[in-house]
């Protein structure tokens, strides 16, 4: 298949909205990374999104709306702490489970009961899903495993010829994948972190809980909340470790023939190669660039990396959470 580039203007934008609406599959735009949309109604669609990544089909796609009206299609049941939520965190990168209607094929919700909804704040992604008229099933548009996609190449690089085409529009803002929570259980639950903290979370769900395997390796045995939290994710081929504690610079010292992936302010010290993702005193900078750096690592021919870990608090959760998979759950403490 040849996978069209289409230009985020006026006729890219109606060319993306027809191939929707014919059961195509296109790789777009969102403020949080690059997403592979089909019409979240069609499950040959979906079943094309599945086989273009490679995912495993228990793990469950997220539904992407641009109305609340529309909310009420795919959703039943909703409490009223999801009209909060959605009040003061729509448009934007958070995504929230609800118990599904019938509409929704099972495809979508992987066998289960429930439904994963956002609305993005991505004019150009609202946009599509507003001219199209569907709601759009997307999942992150990388190969299952790889780092999400921020650059409409990232998306190139994994899927050219396996879809219809891409919106090649600018790099996310965000960086990171949207902040995942279920509304359905007794109390709220955080299954991922991401671009809404859980520190703003808490001002409209008090009792919000974080789910365990947000911050550490499920057992073998353990059911997974989120089915997406037990495989393994973003790992370079290159032997990754995450270290934490201050004394990084003495400790990769040490190690003349790896990388440092490192912060701004401390890589003046670091006498190895090294990568900077983003500065420590703005660790919205750590999420922007962590994917990309994630798909250098293997370019670099070295054996091992050391990750410098982000504070577990605000966005920086959102990176840990990340790193901690690319590293397998290696993690060092200094
Ligand atoms: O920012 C994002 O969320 C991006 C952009 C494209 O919107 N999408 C994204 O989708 O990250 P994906 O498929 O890569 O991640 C969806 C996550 C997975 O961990 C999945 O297991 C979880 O959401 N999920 C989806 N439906 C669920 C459900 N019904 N219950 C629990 N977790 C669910
Ligand atoms: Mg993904």
């Amino acid at each position: 298949m040849k996978t069209q580039r289409l230009t985020p203007c006026e006729n890219g934008i109606n060319t993306a909205c027809e191939i929707l609406k014919n059961g195509g599959i296109v790789g777009i735009p969102t403020e949080t990374v690059y997403g592979l949309a089909a019409n979240a109604y069609d499950e040959y669609a979906i079943s094309k999104i599945f086989k273009a990544k490679g995912r495993p089909q228990d793990n469950p796609l997220i539904v992407h709306i641009s109305k609340l009206e529309t909310l009420c299609e795919i959703a039943k049941d909703i409490p009223k702490s999801a009209y909060l939520c959605a009040q003061k965190f729509w448009p934007g990168p958070l995504t929230i489970v609800l118990k599904k209607t019938e509409k929704i094929p099972c495809c979508v919700s992987a066998g289960l009961e429930t439904v994963a909804i956002r609305m993005p704040s991505c004019e150009l992604t609202r946009e599509v899903i507003e001219k199209s008229g569907l709601p759009l099933a997307a999942p992150s548009a990388n190969i299952s495993g790889s780092p999400s996609p921020t650059t409409a190449n990232h998306v190139l690089s994994d899927l050219d010829g396996k879809i219809d085409a891409v919106l090649m529009g600018d790099s996310c803002d965000v960086g990171v994948e949207s902040t995942v929570i279920t509304l359905v259980g007794e109390h709220p639950v955080l299954l991922r972190p991401g671009g809404i903290t859980l520190e703003q979370l808490q001002e409209v769900l008090p009792d919000i809980t974080v789910n365990k395997a947000v911050l550490s390796e499920l057992e073998k045995t353990e059911a997974a909340a989120s089915p997406g939290m037990k495989y393994k994710h973003y790992a370079p081929e290159t032997e990754t470790f995450l270290v934490e504690g201050e004394n990084f610079a003495q400790f990769v010292n040490q190690k003349p023939n790896a990388v440092a992936i490192c912060f701004l302010e401390e890589s003046d010290n670091i006498k190895i190669e090294k990568i900077i993702y983003g500065s420590k005193q703005n660790p919205e900078t750590l999420a922007q660039n962590l994917f990309a750096t994630l798909r250098n690592v293997d370019k670099l021919g070295v054996s091992e990396v050391y990750i410098h870990a982000p504070e577990k608090s605000g966005i920086g959760l959102a990176v840990y959470n990340r790193l901690i998979r690319a590293a397998a759950f290696k993690v060092i403490n200094l």
